[in-house]
């Protein structure tokens, strides 16, 4: 089927999703909406984060978009079961990867880093509590750093210094993985691996969310099937904000286009 996939996140940092999703399924076309002016989705309150999550996702399905992924972690855990019951569309969403660090950790110590509004949910609460209860979970509000990366800031001092007042506790506190638990925060891996070293893993969800979704598309026959030259596939970007950062972050193929819209 030649409709597009759909993503959708408070602003840039689902486009850490997007690429690995991108690599793995090259002929899909794909429809990304960035809601950069509603950024920080973490700050507000479930309610809020539920309706701006139904307004993303009429947006895409007015797109005619086949599969939605919700590229924000927050999203996901406040409002996916909302929409899985609303729309007849298959959705991906995206979640701390919490359970495999559980599983790899031998100092029994992970650290999170996620917004206030994931780590204050329900579903990340009960993912929480299926970890073995002898592995302790350090978790840590991202405070501040989703603003920085909206505006292009991924190696900028204050950056540096957030991080670093984030981590250093979590270092010394002798934990073996750190789970990214925003999408916003792959891009900031460079910076991150100078202050916690190369002895702690660090643990996304990008690349299961991209098996993820290959898996559904092939499980509800819904892959791309024509087989069109990899160069008639198309990725457009809609964002309600100043869009460079946006470009800085996706603009490296041929095959781009970004539309600043007011949604
Ligand atoms: N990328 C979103 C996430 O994964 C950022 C949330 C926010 O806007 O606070 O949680």
């Amino acid at each position: 089927m030649n409709n597009s996939i759909g993503f959708f996140d408070s602003g840039v940092g689902g486009t850490s999703i997007w690429k690995e999703v991108t690599v793995l399924l090259p002929k899909e076309n794909t429809i990304y909406l960035a809601d950069s002016r509603n950024a920080p989705y973490g700050e507000k309150s479930k309610e809020k984060i539920i309706d701006l999550s139904i307004k993303n996702t009429e947006f895409l399905l007015n797109q005619n978009c086949k599969l939605i992924i919700v590229a924000c972690n927050t999203a996901t855990t406040n409002a996916i079961h909302l929409l899985r019951e609303s729309y007849n569309v298959p959705f991906i969403g995206i979640e701390p990867a919490i359970k495999p660090a559980g599983l790899i950790t031998k100092t029994k110590k992970i650290g999170i880093l996620a917004t206030k509004g994931t780590l204050n949910s329900k579903l990340f609460e009960q993912t929480s509590e299926k970890i073995g209860r002898d592995v302790s979970i350090l978790e840590q509000v991202g405070d501040g750093l989703v603003e920085l990366i909206e505006k292009g800031e991924i190696n900028s001092p204050r950056t540096i210094d957030l991080l670093k007042k984030y981590l250093n506790p979590m270092v010394e506190e002798n934990i073996d993985a750190l789970v990214l638990g925003c999408t916003h925060y792959p891009y900031l891996i460079e910076e991150i691996r100078k202050i916690i070293g190369n002895k702690i893993q660090i643990i996304d969800s990008g690349l299961a969310v991209a098996k993820q979704t290959k898996n559904i598309l092939q499980k509800l026959d819904l892959l791309q099937q024509n087989n069109p030259l990899l160069a008639t596939t198309q990725h457009v970007f809609y964002s309600n904000k100043n869009s460079s950062t946006l470009r800085s972050f996706v603009d490296h193929g041929n095959h781009i286009k970004i539309i600043e819209h007011d949604f």
